[in-house]
């Protein structure tokens, strides 16, 4: 989607997964990109320039002293109307010499005098990448603001198993096309339910809804792609995680339940943790800054405060620690730090948003049978009885620490009228509408947005483009908040 007219200049290197930079060439060129392939020596041993030439419809270029290009000048201007660089695969050798700045070929050369993004995608054998050598270069390359996709773990053409695998070309192709979506949701903790709720009848049997997780899955993609942490709380379903989301699987609606209030806890606990400690180092700081310079403090205090926040933050982001396999474990350690951090002066919210796109299903069967039920002789039926889960989206809304709520709701009429009623009962301030039986499964649904002071229509398209065009509104929506 992002690619659709992008211009990358595609370095490949000397390693045996050179082959599958043919591939990734295809998928770029799939998604609409153009592909200017440039190769290392070392790259034409695995493949033939002939394969890229062929693939791109472009000529390759490997050698500095080229003379197609007019000026002579190879290493500057292929860049110049390029979108990216991306290096697949990136051998140890070739990290090594873009983090010291070498440049003694044409592409080490026009890596340095590029004027646009760089993405590295790693290859080598298990024990090069665990070097602590090309480790520290990786880590040098991160801070010069290199975008670093992989390694993948897994069997290595050397024999070995373990990490250094390049990823696969789609992988490489849909972590390119995340690289250029606008990070408006940088910063940001959305918090994200989908799918269906199973309420069990009996060990074998249970009462569930047509939802397909997609729409949910989408919007953490898409959330994920814009720059926000992302946790995704997931009924029954059987789609693959977006790269870079924390998943919590769940079967009830009480369990989803439980998870969304502990993640809500943990975080909102993290939070202040972090305004603790940074209260003490911001008044350490102001002291010795008022003691040694006087009104020139400031900086010291900013200092302070980052670095405190940097140490906590570390903790934080520990995805184990949601701790989803033993959620009354998690809320005791939540209330734990809470008690911690209990003296922070301001509070702060831990997550920024929470997106409740799960069916989740009204109710549950209050006499579930601990044993399977059996059909009867006489043709009777079993008599179930219910009782109303709790309402999750209404209850997090609630809350005083309540992130920004966006409601779902599936009608099967009178989308407007049910919808904007809804918002209100939930006492959220966004709530996005569909009819459910024209979504449920599909790949493609049409949204109308309900807030406030309106609604607004977002027409017919693919999940993934409404997801995106709904992080989009979540990101004006929290910077004007
Ligand atoms: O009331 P209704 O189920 O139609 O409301 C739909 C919205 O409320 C969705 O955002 C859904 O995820 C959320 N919901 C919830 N907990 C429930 C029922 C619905 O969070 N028990």
């Amino acid at each position: 989607m992002n690619l659709k007219g992008k211009r990358i200049v595609l370095g490949v290197t000397g390693g045996v997964a050179a082959f599958k930079a043919a591939y990734l060439a295809r998928e770029l060129q799939r998604a609409g990109a153009t592909v200017q392939a440039v190769m290392t020596e070392a790259a034409t041993h695995f493949v033939g320039t002939a394969t890229f030439q062929a693939l791109t419809g472009l000529p390759v270029y490997t050698d500095q002293w080229d003379t197609r290009i007019d000026n002579g000048m190879a290493h500057i201007e292929l860049t110049r109307v390029a979108d990216a660089v991306l290096i697949a695969p990136a051998s140890a050798d070739f990290i090594a010499k873009l983090a010291h700045g070498l440049c003694d070929d044409l592409l080490t050369t026009l890596c340095l005098a590029r004027n646009c993004p760089l993405a590295v995608v790693p290859a080598m054998n298990r024990e090069m990448w665990a070097n602590p050598a090309t480790q520290r270069n990786v880590a040098m390359l991160r801070d010069d603001g290199v975008a670093i996709f992989g390694p993948d773990s897994g069997d290595q053409a050397c024999g070995e198993t373990g990490e250094g695998r390049m990823l696969e070309a789609e992988q490489i192709a849909e972590a390119m096309d995340a690289f250029f979506v606008p990070k408006t949701l940088a910063g940001r903790r959305v918090l994200i339910t989908a799918g269906p709720t199973f309420e069990p009848i009996d060990p074998v049997r249970g009462i569930t809804n047509l939802s397909s997780g997609r729409m949910g899955f989408a919007i953490a993609r898409a959330c994920r792609r814009a720059g926000a942490d992302v946790t995704l709380i997931a009924g029954p379903v059987s789609l693959p995680t977006p790269d870079g989301v924390v998943r919590i699987d769940v079967t009830t609606a009480e369990q989803m339940h439980r998870a969304v209030m502990t993640e809500l806890d943990i975080a909102r606990a993290a939070a202040r943790m972090r305004e603790g400690p940074v209260t003490a180092a911001t008044r350490a700081a102001n002291e010795a800054a008022a003691a040694d310079y006087g009104a020139s403090g400031a900086g010291a205090r900013s200092a302070g405060a980052r670095g405190a926040v940097g140490g906590f933050a570390d903790g934080d982001g520990d995805p184990t620690s949601a701790g989803d396999d033993d959620p009354a474990l998690a809320g005791e350690q939540a209330a734990a730090a809470v008690d911690y951090g209990a003296s922070a002066a301001s509070p702060k919210r831990g997550i920024d948003a929470f997106i409740s796109v799960a069916a989740v299903a009204d109710w549950r069967v209050a006499n579930r049978s601990e044993q399977k039920l059996k059909k009867t002789d006489d043709g009777g039926a079993p008599a179930l009885e219910f009782v109303q889960n709790p309402d999750i989206l209404a209850e997090v809304a609630r809350r005083p620490d309540a992130p920004y709520c966006v409601g779902f709701a599936a009608e099967s009429e009178d989308l407007a009228a049910n919808a904007t009623a809804k918002r209100e009962r939930k006492g959220v301030p966004l709530l996005v509408a569909n009819i459910g039986h024209e979504t449920f499964g599909r790949d493609e649904n049409e949204l109308l947005l309900i807030d406030a002071h309106g609604s607004r229509r977002l027409p017919r398209a693919s999940k993934d483009a409404l997801a995106a065009a709904l992080a989009t509104e979540l990101a004006q929506r929290l910077r004007a908040r």
